[in-house]
């Protein structure tokens, strides 16, 4: 595939992924037409790597729930004690978590590379799904999701650097659409009676 050819692609997908903020942010009225009916919840959109370089996107996840978190595997603090948490809740679900995928998207490819993703995240549980890809498709994954990460230069080392970034847990319907977000620091326990709370409204519609 030749450059052009492939900066085309890249170009037109990261317009695919800014189009549902690109609306929000122009202020841009959706007038009478099909969109009427669509929910005013967008489908948040990605498309990256798994830890084998294999390609993803949010359509591969259609039909399940997705817990999705940004952060880095060198962040000191808050991912660790986020990525416990996300396991905890895979196993308080228990056979409910067949039904879900915990997802964490990296924020710093930079120096998260797949072997080190895969080895982190595997540390809290098999089940985590580790994304990462080119910073263009990383930002338009953060900014599909109302995300946020900064990076915070070290003032000893340059390599020792920080990233500031959201700190919430996604949760994600089957149709790619956010149904709430878990707090930094919300109980795993707490998680695990809303996911059943939604498995359970969705089985009884
Ligand atoms: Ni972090």
């Amino acid at each position: 595939m030749n450059v052009l050819r492939l900066s085309g692609i890249v170009g037109a997908l990261l317009v695919l992924l800014a189009t549902p903020l690109d609306f929000a942010d122009a202020g841009t009225k959706v007038v009478a037409g099909d969109d009427t009916a669509a929910p005013a919840e967008p489908r948040r959109a990605f498309m990256l790597r798994d830890v084998r370089s294999r390609v993803l996107t949010d359509q591969d996840f259609l039909g399940s729930y997705l817990l999705i978190y940004f952060g880095y595997t060198h962040c000191p603090d808050v991912c660790p004690t986020t990525l416990l948490t996300v396991s905890e809740v895979m196993k308080g679900l228990g056979d409910d978590a067949k039904g879900v995928v915990p997802i964490f998207i990296t924020v710093d490819p930079d120096r998260d590379t797949p072997e080190h993703m895969a080895e982190y995240v595997s540390a809290f549980d098999e089940r985590i799904v580790a994304l990462t890809g080119p910073q263009q498709f990383i930002d338009a994954a953060v900014t599909s999701y109302n995300a946020y990460y900064k990076k915070v230069p070290s003032t000893t080392a340059p390599a020792d650097y920080t990233m500031d970034h959201t700190a919430s847990i996604a949760f994600v319907g089957p149709d790619g659409r956010l149904i709430t977000r878990f707090a930094y620091g919300e109980d795993a326990a707490q998680i695990v009676a809303r996911v059943r709370e939604t498995l359970g409204a969705a089985r009884s519609n």
